[in-house]
Order: structure tokens, then C-alpha cells, then sequence
């Protein structure tokens, strides 16, 4: 401790033959005479890009008669973006519709456009290059900067058929993939070659492994490590069909049941760079509120009321921070959504306890599942009856069985569905002031199959079932159009299932007669901006959304959990990978049921939950109704967990605040793969055991059973631990290092040459938001030279935008210099600094990390305006350096 106390800075200062061939070899192998010609190409004088015909050469005879002319559009649509969309020459096709994902149109089949011929052999944009061959047609992209090939479609044959398309890719050996989502991907975030990649939204638990799940995200980031220097680049497929992409690691071949080739790529070409593009396109995550960053409890079976009030009375007195108390589906009567059960949630002491615990600064969120309980009583269903929302099957509201038994579906592609759900949400909102909506089963799930009619003889569901997800309806298998029973047979389920199975018909209709088989991938994906249009309009405020169910986009509009993971040890291993991959998805917001949603985890499994739950960008704690309590209080070790693993989240609230401001502006994912900080450390390709948050902060989790010590990666250079800033871990090569971590405790560490803002933490985000800031500033260990940089962006989470305006929000830039060892100059640089100074918020401390030796004369000003040796305005204090203690690691001591 160099200095002592005065007053605080302020922060503002500062064919059957031909298709069965899955894979294509590294070396050129279209086969000769399928596939297709290139019969003219054009530049497209208005609106640029280029223009070709194709036609087809020969047919294969699987799957289907081929599309004989298909229109090829190619533009680079930014200096890094280039978009090659291919489609039926005559007929308009199926694509994911515009408004649905705003985004430029390609010219109209057949138009007069004014064209040029074209007559080169490459299109070059600022980034990327597009070429191709004629005959066969094939096409590749390449880096400008140095001619790499990132896609080269010429090892395969590109087939196209109303029901069945394929091209395939060829990848070099030193290509590492990620994303192409969602998958419980047990083999960690780096695809695995040969685990297949099913895409086709699916209400299968995430236990299942390999197979579809909740979400369709057809994207990957390819990153590639030659001669020493990295470069990620990414490739969207855009099409919500479903699909399995299979990957051999040399080769990548789509093959999509339905729309459109419509790719994107994205030149990178540092991760960061890739995310940025793709958010551009796709939309930038949504700002998160700031109580939302805090901790959330859930929990299936919270019978009545006072249960709830008792969850939120053990967290006070066990001293764990909660900000979100939720209802799952308990609160409502007879399972029907925006209903509240008058027996168990009578409204006026729902009311009470609402008017409570918002005035103490918490929030209250609540499940709505799609399905809406058929029932003549019920306003919602009549309402939504008379506007006629509901799905269609054979001109009629497609039945299908949820939670409340008999239900239908509303049709969120239908302007008078979304406007019905923009108005029921409303009534509700009248009815109960929740502060979020949880959108789940929107795969959409359905507990039968096919067509269905209400029981003759019974009620549905049975009276007293014990299993009300058992199908009770009489149901018939949907197989006699060649929408239910397609001709190519996509991985569904896992296993080859019919498309139809446990959700909507594939034949049944939407708005406009858009074909289920078309838009199943999209259902949670509209709902969700019908849930955000009906929130945003009604609060006025930022709308806080969780959906299961997600599609390229849904960032913009919800946040994500993992969905029905085990309270086992390598479901707590698996979470890290599907929190990063929807990172790359633009979902950053994102984490899993800690402890696991069933069945009952251990104690030890708890504690370790929560440590790593609670530096998930979404941190809540949610179990299903069999499964015994498991809120943090339950057991002393774990609440012991908590409050040092919360309580250092409370403290990196502005950090992890600022992080969400930069996924909105940028894309940036909250939590990151390791490599996103350090593309050149090779070693770190495969880490699924340890994230980022942010650039610099690394969290290494206990993740086996009966261990107290964690083997974890660093990547070369000092890194300080966040619970005890005196000790680091030096690293110097790719080698494992092997930390203490007993029970209650994980491994969280700030990286040097980072400045990181915290403040002091607190029960709850509105009190811990008022505290003073610290700003911990790390250089690399014993330096004489050394700069370091952090940012903090403020604003009162009020507005539904997150963006600077004057007033109303502030970035803070924050620098410092080491010089001659002793010196250490720290300043700012403020953007917008009228909110923050109107908020008084205060700088109380600089701590500053890395100085060898104690004791010494060391200078520290901050904004040129104290010393720390003077009457400085802040408390200066350098830490004193203990090496961790290391067991056959790297680090050398201090
Ligand atoms: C399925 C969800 O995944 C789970 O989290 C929820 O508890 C149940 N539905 C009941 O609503």
C-alpha cells in the first residue's frame, strides 16, 4: 500500500451412385457429366453483384427430378462480406423471408436488370475474391490478401432439387471449425470430423448428444493457423430447412431438404472481426437490462406463492445475490398462459409480493409456452379464435398437445398472430407486472404426432395423469404427402425420425400458405420478435426475453439457456461448449441450468455449478419439479460457493455490462473461446474447459468429481488471480498448469496490460451499481515498460436502447503506463461523461498489479491530477507478488 485515502476521483475524470458419395476427396472430384453448366454471366449495372445462368447437365436420380435453370447472384455485399445465392432460374423459391431477417434482396428472377457480360474468371471485392469454373460449374472464395482458399465446392457436385440440395466444400487440414448449432457437442467446441450436424429445431433434451436440439444455426467460423499467423473466417448458409452437415475434416458437404443456396462469407480475419460481420448481417445481440446480469432462481414445482417468497427470503438471509426470482409454468391456471392459478398465485399477494421485491430493485419473470389450450372459456384462445392466429392444418387450427392437454399454435409468420400476442402480452402485463417473458417448448413441442383429434370417450389430458406429456389425443401419422415424408431423411431426432414427430405437422400452414416444412425452424425465432414487439412497446423499457428454441438472429431479440441438461459432471463440462458456440451464433447472452435440471446432482456437483454458473453471461439456477431443491442455500457448502463465486460476479458487473454493450455494438461474445484473445496459440484450438470473459479475464472451473486442483491453459504472460490479486501465474509455453482449487473456490484471472473496472459487489445489482469503482490494472509481472487498457460503459439500463447519447449513457476509456519501473500513469478517456458525472460515480481505488518487490517509490497519477504518494485522490495500492503455487507447471517464481 503505497498511499492512503482522500476523496474519490470521479469516473467521468477519468444420382443414387452419384448422391450416396457423402464426402469428396481433397483432390477434385465432380463427377463428370452431373451437375451443372454455367451458361452466361452478367454484371449487374443497378445494384452490382454479378448474375449467371446455370443449367443442369445431367440428372441424378435420387431425391427427386433436378431443377433444370437455376439463377446464380453473386456481391460483395461490404468490403468483407460476400453473399453467392443460387436458385431455381423460373420459380420463386422458399428463402427465410425478409422481413423476418431484413437483409438485401437479390435482383427478381428474370428481370430486365441492366447487364454487362462478364468475362473474367475472378470477381474481387476489398477482402475476398469469387471464382469459378464453367463447366462444371463450381465456385470458390479466396482471401485477397494472400490467396488462401476458404471454400472450393469443386470437390463435390452441386445438386438442386425442390427437395434436396447439396454442395460440399474442401477443407485443408489445418482448418479448425466451430459453430453449426445447436449440438450438445461432447467433443468440445472444435467440430469433431464424422459427429454428425443435424440442424432442425427439436425439443430433445441436451443430453442427447449429437443430435438436433432446440436451435438451427447453419454457421461456422473456419480458423486456420499457416505460417504462424491465424485467420478466422465464417460461412452462414442461410436456409431454415432442415439439414445435416456432415465433416470429415477435409471436406464439409450440406445437404438441405428445402429453399434456397443462399451463402454468406465473412472475411475476418480475426475471430472478433468474423463475429463483427456476422452480427452485422444478422442483427447485433440485444442490450441486456443490468439487474438481468444478476443471478436468477428458478425452478419447476414452485407450488403457490409463499414457496417463492421463501426461495427469496433464503437467499437474504444465506447472503447470496439474487436479482430474478421466476415461475415456471406453477403460477398459472391449469397450465394456460397469461392466467394466474387463484389458489396457488392469488393476484392480489402476487401483487404484494411484486410491489416488494421490485421496490427493493428485483425482477420478476415468468415461462408462456406457444401452445394455447383449446378451451371455449379461455379469452386468450377466443380471442385468438376470432383473429384467426392459429396454424392450419387442412384449412383448419392444427391440434396438437402441450402441458394444458389440447392446444393450437399460434402463427407468428401471421401480422394479425403477432398482433393478437402483442395484445395478450399486454392484458397480462395489466394483470401482472413481470419484468421478462420466458418463451419455451417453441420448437415448437408437441406431445403428439401427426393428425389429431380430441378423444371420444376422455378427457385429454387424463384427470390426475401423473405423465400429462403422454400423448392423449387420437392420433394419426401424417405420411401421404411428400412434405411429411420426405424424400431424403435428414438425422432428425437422431435417428432418421419423421419431421413431423413431437411437433406441428409438416404439411400444416402458416400465413400466406407458407409450408410448416419450410418454417419449422423458425417458430421460436418469431416468436421471439413478437414477444420483443409486444414488451418493448408496452415497458418502454428494454425487454428481457429467454427462448429455448433459436435460429440465425434470435440475438437480436432473447437471451438462451442450454434447455434440459443432467445434474451430472460432464453436463457441467458440456455447457461451456454450447455457451461459447452460441457466442459465435450471436447469442452471447446465454448459460445453463445450474445444477443441472434433473435429476438430483450431488453436493459437490453444486458447488462446482455455481463457480462456473456464475461467470455464465446468464446465471441462473433451474431444476425440474422432481428433481429435490437445489436453490444455494440448500446446502452450507454450496452457499459457501456462491457467495464467493457471486459475489465476484457482483463486483465485475460493470465489466460484464460493458461486455454486453460491446456484443450490441460489435458482436463481441460476452464469454469466448480462448482463442478469440490469442489466435495464434494454437494449443488453446480445442480449450472447452476454460473461457473468457471478455478479452482478459480467463475462468478455469473444477469440472471432475473429487478434484481440488485444476489442470488449465494459459496462454504466454501474467496472469493475475481476481480472489487474490497478490498471486499469478506466470506462463511461458502451451503447457498445462496445475492451480489449487478447493471446494468453494475456482480459478478466475485477469490477463496483464488490462485495465478491468469492478465495484464493490452487493445482495443485488441496484445496490452494487451504486457502489465505487476500482480499477485493477495489470501489467505483466516485474516490467519495467508496460501499458494497459480497459473500458466501462454506463447508462441507467432504462431506455430500450443501448447506445451513447449525451445525458443519457458514457464510455469511459481507461489507459496506463509503466515506466522505469516505478512510474505508472493512469487517464481516461471519456465519451459522453455528462451521465456519469450527473450519476456521481466514483473511481474509490487503482490498484495496480505487477510491480516486483514492495516497498518501492513508486509514482501513481491518475488524469495527471494526484500521486499516490501525495494527497492523491484515490487509494494507490500495488500488491505485493506471490507466485501460485504450481505443480509441474511453467511459471517461474517471482
Ligand atoms: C421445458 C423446459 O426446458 C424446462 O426448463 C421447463 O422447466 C419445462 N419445460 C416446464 O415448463
Amino acid at each position: 500500500m503505497l498511499s492512503s485515502s482522500t476523496s474519490p476521483l470521479h469516473l467521468a475524470l477519468c444420382c443414387v451412385t452419384l448422391l450416396s458419395l457423402h464426402f469428396c476427396a481433397a483432390v477434385p472430384t465432380t463427377k463428370v457429366g452431373f451437375g451443372y453448366r454455367l451458361v452466361s454471366i452478367e454484371e449487374n449495372r443497378n445494384g452490382g453483384g454479378l448474375i449467371g445462368h446455370l443449367q443442369l447437365k445431367q440428372s441424378t436420380s435420387a431425391y427427386g427430378p433436378d431443377i433444370p435453370h437455376l439463377r446464380l447472384f453473386v456481391k460483395h455485399e461490404t468490403k468483407d462480406r460476400l453473399r453467392v445465392h443460387i436458385t431455381d432460374a423460373e420459380e420463386g423459391r422458399w428463402e427465410v423471408p425478409y422481413n423476418l431477417l431484413p437483409r438485401e434482396q437479390p435482383p427478381p428472377l428474370g428481370s430486365k436488370a441492366s447487364t454487362t457480360p462478364f468475362t473474367a474468371s475472378e470477381y474481387a471485392g476489398d477482402e475476398l475474391i469469387f471464382s469459378y469454373t464453367s463447366d462444371p460449374f463450381t465456385f470458390a472464395v479466396k482471401r485477397k490478401a494472400n490467396e488462401q482458399t476458404l471454400f472450393d465446392s469443386s470437390c463435390g457436385t452441386i445438386v438442386f432439387k425442390d427437395q434436396y440440395l447439396e454442395i460440399s466444400t474442401h477443407l485443408p487440414k489445418t482448418a479448425s471449425l466451430y459453430g453449426l448449432g445447436e449440438n450438445t457437442q461432447p467433443g468440445g467446441i472444435r467440430l469433431r470430423p464424422s459427429d454428425p450436424y443435424t440442424l432442425y429445431t427439436t425439443d430433445i433434451s441436451a443430453i442427447n448428444l449429437n443430435s438436433d436440439l432446440y436451435g438451427s444455426h447453419p454457421v461456422y467460423m473456419d480458423l486456420r493457423n499457416e505460417g504462424g499467423e491465424a485467420a478466422a473466417h465464417a460461412v452462414l448458409l442461410l436456409n431454415s430447412n432442415g439439414m445435416d452437415v456432415l465433416y470429415t475434416g477435409t471436406e464439409l458437404t450440406y445437404k438441405v431438404i428445402g429453399g434456397v443456396l443462399d451463402f454468406y462469407f465473412f472475411a475476418g480475419p480475426s475471430p472478433l472481426a468474423v463475429v463483427d460481420q456476422y452480427t452485422a448481417l444478422i442483427g447485433r445481440p440485444a442490450p441486456m437490462p443490468y439487474w438481468a446480469l444478476g443471478f436468477h432462481q428458478c425452478r419447476w414445482g414452485y407450488k403457490n406463492l409463499s414457496v417463492v417468497e421463501g426461495v427469496v427470503e433464503g437467499y437474504k438471509k444465506a447472503r447470496i445475490p439474487l436479482d430474478v426470482i421466476w415461475n415456471d409454468d406453477d403460477h398459472m391456471d391449469a397450465a394456460k398462459d397469461f392466467t394466474l392459478d387463484p389458489v396457488n398465485y392469488p393476484r392480489p399477494k402476487l401483487l404484494d409480493f411484486l410491489s416488494r421485491i421490485h421496490s427493493q430493485g428485483m425482477k420478476y419473470i415468468v415461462l408462456i409456452d406457444p401452445g394455447i389450450a383449446v378451451n371455449s372459456s379461455y379469452g386468450v384462445y377466443q380471442r385468438g379464435m376470432a383473429k384467426d392466429v392459429f396454424i392450419k392444418y387442412e384449412g383448419k387450427p392444427y391440434l396438437a398437445q402441450v402441458w394444458p392437454g389440447p392446444v393450437y399454435f399460434p402463427d407468428y409468420l401471421n401480422p394479425n398472430g403477432v398482433a393478437w400476442w402483442v395484445d395478450e402480452i399486454a392484458r397480462f402485463h395489466e394483470l401482472v407486472p413481470v419484468d421478462g417473458l420466458w418463451i419455451d417448448m417453441n420448437e415448437a413441442s408437441n406431445f403428439c404426432t401427426g393428425k389429431c383429434e380430441l378423444p371420444a370417450n376422455q378427457s385429454c389430458p387424463v384427470p390426475g395423469s401423473k405423465t400429462p406429456w403422454i400423448c392423449c389425443l387420437d392420433c394419426k401419422n401424417i405420411t401421404n404427402t411428400r412434405w411429411d415424408d420426405p424424400p431424403y431423411k435428414i438425422n432428425a431426432s437422431g435417428s432418421q425420425a419423421p419431421l413431423g414427430s413431437k411437433t406441428i405437422a409438416t404439411s400444416a400452414t402458416h400465413y400466406g400458405g407458407i409450408l410448416e416444412y419450410n418454417a419449422h425452424s423458425l417458430y421460436g425465432f418469431s416468436q421471439a420478435i413478437a414477444t420483443h414487439e409486444a414488451l418493448q412497446g408496452l415497458q418502454g423499457k428494454r425487454p428481457f426475453i429467454l427462448s429455448r428454441s433459436t435460429f440465425v438472429g434470435s440475438g437480436a431479440y432473447a437471451a438462451h439457456w442450454t434447455g434440459d441438461n443432467k445434474g451430472n459432471w460432464v453436463n457441467l463440462r458440456y455447457s461451456i461448449s454450447t455457451v461459447l458456440n452460441f457466442g459465435l451464433f450471436g447469442m452471447p447472452m446465454v448459460g445453463s441450468d445450474i445444477c443441472g435440471f434433473y435429476p438430483a446432482p450431488t453436493e459437490e456437483l453444486c458447488n462446482r455449478w455455481i463457480q462456473l454458473g456464475a461467470f455464465y453471461p446468464f446465471s441462473r439456477d433451474h431444476a425440474n419439479f422432481a428433481s429435490p431443491r437445489q436453490e444455494l442455500y440448500v446446502w452450507d457448502s454450496v452457499a459457501k460457493s456462491a457467495r464467493n463465486a457471486l459475489g465476484m460476479r457482483y463486483k465485475l458487473l460493470p465489466y460484464l455490462y460493458t461486455l454486453n454493450y460491446e456484443a450490441h455494438t460489435s458482436g463481441a461474445p460476452m464469454a469466448r473461446a480462448v482463442f478469440f484473445s490469442f489466435p495464434n496459440f494454437t494449443a488453446s484450438y480445442g480449450l472447452s474447459t476454460q473461457f473468457l470473459l471478455g478479452s482478459s479475464v480467463m475462468v478455469s472451473p473444477v469440472l471432475n468429481k473429487a478434484k481440488t486442483k485444476v489442470k488449465a491453459m494459459f496462454p504466454p504472460g501474467t496472469w493475475y488471480n481476481l480472489f487474490d490479486m497478490t498471486k499469478a501465474v506466470i506462463s511461458k509455453d502451451e503447457r498445462y498448469i496445475t492451480l489449487d482449487a478447493p471446494l468453494n473456490e475456482i480459478n478466475v484471472h485477469v490477463y496483464q496490460n488490462t485495465i478491468l473496472p469492478m465495484q464493490r459487489g452487493g445482495m443485488i445489482s441496484k445496490e452494487a451499481r451504486a457502489t465505487p469503482f476500482t480499477l485493477i490494472v495489470s501489467f505483466p509481472f516485474g516490467a519495467a515498460e508496460g501499458d494497459a487498457r480497459g473500458s466501462v460503459y454506463v447508462d441507467d439500463d432504462e431506455r430500450p436502447e443501448m447506445k451513447l447519447v449525451d445525458g443519457e449513457s458514457s464510455y469511459i476509456e481507461f489507459y496506463a503506463s509503466l515506466r522505469e519501473k516505478t512510474t505508472v500513469t493512469v487517464w481516461s478517456q471519456v465519451e459522453m461523461g455528462r451521465f456519469s458525472l450527473q450519476k456521481g460515480l466514483l473511481i474509490e481505488k487503482v490498484r495496480v498489479l505487477g510491480l516486483k518487490g514492495s516497498g518501492q517509490a513508486l509514482v501513481i497519477e491518475v488524469d495527471g491530477e494526484a500521486s499516490a504518494d501525495a494527497s492523491g485522490a484515490y487509494i494507490a495500492e500495488t500488491s505485493p507478488m506471490h507466485q501460485e503455487k504450481v505443480e509441474g507447471g511453467n511459471s517461474r517464481s517471482s
